[in-house]
């Protein structure tokens, strides 16, 4: 995220800091609510509670969510569909002013929604304050974007008897299918776009991250007219049912395997639905012989490691020239090995644990796997319970090998070495995913081939505050290519709001 420093752990200002330390120890301390089923603007509760519980110590319960039944999953799409004409219908100016009165209570429940985040996801106070504020700038992008484009509708060529306009109409009821990497801002980035386009949804939040992300649904549904955001909780099964149920659209952030079953999906309609998906990457950052190698490292440290590595964004191949190699391993092995990894409590601390066991033990096979096959240069499951590991390089792993062609969405990043940009380029594309990428080199022609070849949506090039992370609502777009996601649709960009929205010709004759 844009505004985080790995200089600092601290929020950069004493009473803030204190003020998220009380507050994620009154979370901790509290019993957890738990959440109930928004649907038509009433809670729904059920016989199934899910629990998050602490991921950090482990045994107590942050957060918990009643999942939602067949029969609630329904409903909560029959009561998005039920307003969505009178949402449609009102002034996008008025629909705005109502998101943005949302918005002010995010920002003054900033530092509660961040302890929130860092009770359930074990993120660190600089992620979560990070992710807490990156919704505010979210929900003005938006609204600005939709205000700029004048509602998206265009006159057209027209004479005295006949004017033409073209416009960009929404389709109904969304489904918004939420991650838990980025509980609040990724969820705001889809159902924010869905709403301020003049679409109802249906949201159902993470089932590893209940709580943060009904926080902000509370909040919208509090500015919003009832049934214009639902909330249903749950796994899987339930995001499943909402996908094939009667919405509209789909939106979606999380895994490639289920993002491609919500494209296969045409649902109950007969014909496809627009399914808006950002899913996963093998993000590389490519290292030239003549690159700033102390830039390069403080860089894809940044972009390796931030939340652990549980961002699709996050840099996980390491594509060296060999002439380099040893020492920009040397470099990156001596910022990774200074990196505390504990308890966002801690102000020492850097990393978080990863979110669940499933994502531990795919690392622990991991890490098998790169002993066999090729060099651990530093890293590795720590000894306390939970799933926390400190920052994982792994070298010399034969070319084409599976853990540099797959995600494992954990800290663990690998490093390729080859000879010239051409052969780093081939390297960098060879792989499914073209989320984001990075180049570190001091030659200008080099650059320009990188961003001339490089099969990815979100590019950058010699940047030593994130190599391959950081975007930020109205800065960088963000959109994924290939098994990433829907191009030029992932969010934040200029392009994000038409993919909610539907193209009409209207002809009126006077
Ligand atoms: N906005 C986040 C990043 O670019 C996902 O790292």
């Amino acid at each position: 995220m844009a505004s985080v420093n790995y200089a600092s752990t601290s929020l950069g200002d004493e009473a803030l800091d204190l003020a998220y330390e009380a507050a994620l120890v009154s979370i901790r301390s509290e019993e957890s609510p738990i959440e109930s089923n928004l649907i038509g603007g009433e809670q729904h509760v059920s016989e199934t509670v899910i629990e998050r519980i602490d991921p950090v110590e482990g045994s107590t319960r942050v957060g918990a969510a009643y999942a939602a039944t067949p029969e609630q999953v329904t409903a909560a799409i029959t009561a998005a569909r039920g307003q969505a004409k009178a949402w449609r219908k009102r002034d996008f100016r008025e629909r705005n002013a109502m998101l943005l009165a949302a918005r002010t209570d995010v920002e003054f429940e900033l530092t509660r929604i961040a302890a929130i985040l860092s009770a359930e996801t074990g993120k660190t106070r600089l992620e979560a304050y990070g992710e807490a504020q990156e919704v505010l700038d979210m929900i003005s992008h938006y609204c600005e974007l939709f205000e700029k484009n004048n509602g998206y509708a265009a006159q057209q060529k027209s004479t005295e008897r006949e004017q033409n306009l073209d416009i960009l109409v929404p389709y109904g009821a969304f489904a918004v299918i939420a991650p838990f990497n980025f509980p609040v801002a990724l969820t705001v980035g889809m159902m924010v776009g869905a709403l301020v386009t003049g679409n109802t949804v249906v949201l159902k939040p993470s089932d590893k991250t209940p709580r943060s992300t009904a926080a902000i649904g509370d909040i919208f549904a509090r500015h919003l007219p009832a049934g214009v955001i639902n909330v249903i909780h749950g796994g899987a099964e339930v995001g499943q049912m909402l996908a094939e149920g009667d919405v509209d659209g789909i939106a979606f952030t999380g895994s490639a395997q289920v993002g491609w079953q919500l494209f296969e999906m045409a649902g109950p309609r007969g014909f496809q639905r627009p399914v808006l998906a950002e899913m996963g990457g093998q993000n590389p950052a490519i290292v030239a012989a003549s690159a700033n190698l102390d830039d390069a490292a403080a860089g894809i440290v940044r972009s390796a490691f931030g939340l652990s590595g549980q961002k699709c964004s996050a840099c996980r191949r390491v594509i060296v020239d060999e002439s380099v190699a040893d020492e920009l391993i040397a470099k990156i092995k001596e910022r990774a090995e200074q990196l505390v990894v504990g308890d966002p409590m801690d102000r020492a601390t850097n990393l978080g644990p990863v979110i669940d066991d499933a994502i531990g033990a795919r690392l622990d096979a991991a890490l098998a796997t790169a002993a066999e096959h090729g060099t651990i240069v530093t890293g590795g499951r720590l000894d306390r319970d939970g799933n926390f590991f400190a920052p994982i390089v792994v070298s010399d792993l034969p070319l084409g090998h599976a853990l540099t062609k797959d995600e494992l969405f954990g800290p663990f990043l690998t490093v390729i070495k080859v000879n010239g940009m051409d052969e780093a380029l081939a390297e960098a594309n060879a792989v499914d995913y073209g989320l984001s990428a990075g180049v570190f080199s001091q030659v200008d022609e080099e650059i320009e081939q990188f961003y001339d070849e490089i099969e990815a949506g979100v590019l950058y090039s010699n940047r030593a505050d994130g190599a391959t992370t950081g975007a930020w609502p109205g800065v960088q777009s963000f959109c994924g290519w290939k098994r990433s996601g829907t191009s030029g649709k992932g969010g934040l960009g200029l392009h994000y709001l038409p993919g909610f929205m539907r193209e009409q010709n209207r002809t009126i004759v006077s």
